[in-house]
């Protein structure tokens, strides 16, 4: 009787060693993940994404360039995520803006106000923003659109991450 007693609680005492064990390691992996991403990302100088885009084909005139990142893991899954751009040509330089309002988060359309068809239009809120991204002061966003990092490969457009505006 006694050794039975002392075998279900060292089966007991076993089994929450085994789900604490996985409970940590849960916890603990996404928080490895997070510890080194930046790192890799950094020491790798960041994927780029290949576009559809040809830069021959850019003018001074903002495209909307959509575009997917393959087999983005996440913590618990791999799918694939599109994504979309507005890119332009400034003299040699390919500039690609992040379509993410900066007010709350809606998608900005290059000349979407016909009063303003030189500027990027948020149609949540009427936000407006200048081509380089500048939010236009008294619209409701009050900073302005990210940047993508580019790459030109091949004579194509490609993206890396986004970051915070330098042409403002
Ligand atoms: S979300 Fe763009 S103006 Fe409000």
């Amino acid at each position: 009787m006694m050794s039975n007693k002392v075998s279900r609680r060292q089966f007991l005492s076993y089994t929450l060693m085994g789900v604490g064990g996985f409970m940590a390691s849960g916890m603990l992996m996404p928080m490895v993940r997070f510890a080194v991403d930046p790192v890799l990302q950094q020491s790798g100088g960041g994927d780029f994404i290949p576009t559809p885009q040809k830069v021959d084909e850019l003018t001074e005139v903002p495209v909307r360039v959509d575009f997917t990142i393959k087999d983005r893991e996440d913590a618990w899954y791999k799918s694939d995520v599109s994504n979309t751009a507005w890119v332009y040509k400034d003299g040699d330089n390919v500039i690609a803006l992040s379509p993410v309002c900066k007010h709350l988060g809606c998608t900005v359309n290059w000349g979407g106000d016909e009063k303003h068809p030189d500027q990027f239009f948020c149609p949540c809120h009427a936000g407006r923003y200048l081509k380089n991204g500048d939010n236009v002061k008294g619209t409701p966003p009050l900073g302005p659109l990210d940047e993508f990092d580019v790459k030109v490969e091949g004579g194509y457009v490609y993206l890396g991450a986004t970051k915070p505006n330098t042409l403002v």
